[in-house]
């Protein structure tokens, strides 16, 4: 079992910087000055998703990220041969493999490892041979996992999102529902020698709770932090993420 040997990484999904730049076209805010913000402020890592409509994240700010940074990139993308084409070509440290659809206003659901396991396998097989980190963002299902495993993926990413909306709401059973799925594939995945990442509607709280799951090794967090940073900075709000995270993590042994 690949149990965390320290402090789960904090990785800082910076595409909706890139979406107030958007909003208003032009060149600010600069989602690479947030990187290397978020960097300097304690980011083991950053997060961005080249979606296919571009709605944020545009391929020059890859290229910029990737010249700039100094922490590996995870690149959040589909599987299309459009998005393998520009990952295999950029070489980001990792790339976490996700499910998209035009119409969402963010990543709904875990991608089908199962039913889309002939498109997946190849891809993420060529991604491995360019020696790029290949992660399957999944839904806490056992078939999922499985299928991850056969896949031959070094890393999962739970996704978190219907645990986060239930605790949000104020859904007490549901929320512990959600929570038991993610716990026990947690640990089926460490078993398997899967690394675990998490994300997707993390917040303070919830990346508290998650981060006491021994086999957690990287939180991804984006919307929240950068809505924070609205408030009181983004360096204030990963400082407070990195000791919730710390928080959670020092309840693993006790
Ligand atoms: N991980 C993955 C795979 C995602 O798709 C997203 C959303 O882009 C995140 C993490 C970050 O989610 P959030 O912005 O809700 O923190």
């Amino acid at each position: 079992m690949t149990l965390s040997p320290g402090l789960p990484r904090l990785g800082v999904n910076i595409d909706h910087v890139a979406t107030v730049r958007n909003a208003r076209g032009g060149l600010l805010p600069d989602p690479v000055r947030a990187a290397e913000l978020a960097i300097a402020a304690g980011a083991d890592g950053i997060t961005a998703h080249l979606r296919e409509d571009r709605r944020h994240i545009r391929d020059e700010d890859i290229a910029r990220l990737m010249a700039a940074i100094t922490k590996p990139l995870n690149f959040e993308m589909a599987v299309t041969d459009e998005m393998v084409a520009i990952a295999l070509q950029t070489k980001p440290h990792a790339a976490c493999l996700v499910p998209e659809k035009r119409s969402e206003r963010t990543t709904e659901g875990g991608l089908d490892v199962v039913g889309g396991y002939g498109v997946v396998q190849p891809a993420a097989e060529r991604l491995r041979q360019a020696g790029i980190r290949v992660s399957l963002f999944i839904e806490p299902d056992p078939a999922a996992l499985s299928a991850a495993v056969e896949m031959g993926a070094p890393v999962v990413e739970l996704h978190t999102g219907a645990w986060c909306e239930a605790v949000m709401q104020g859904h007490g059973e549901e929320a512990q529902h959600h929570f038991n799925r993610l716990k026990e594939a947690a640990i089926l995945g460490a078993k398997h020698g899967l690394e675990i990442h998490v994300g997707h509607g993390l917040d303070y709280a919830t990346a508290e709770v998650i981060s006491e799951l021994p086999a957690v090794m990287e939180l991804n967090i984006g919307h929240f932090l950068i809505g924070e940073s609205i408030f009181c900075g983004l360096e204030h709000a990963i400082a407070e993420m990195r000791a919730a995270i710390l928080r959670g993590y020092a309840r693993r042994a006790g």
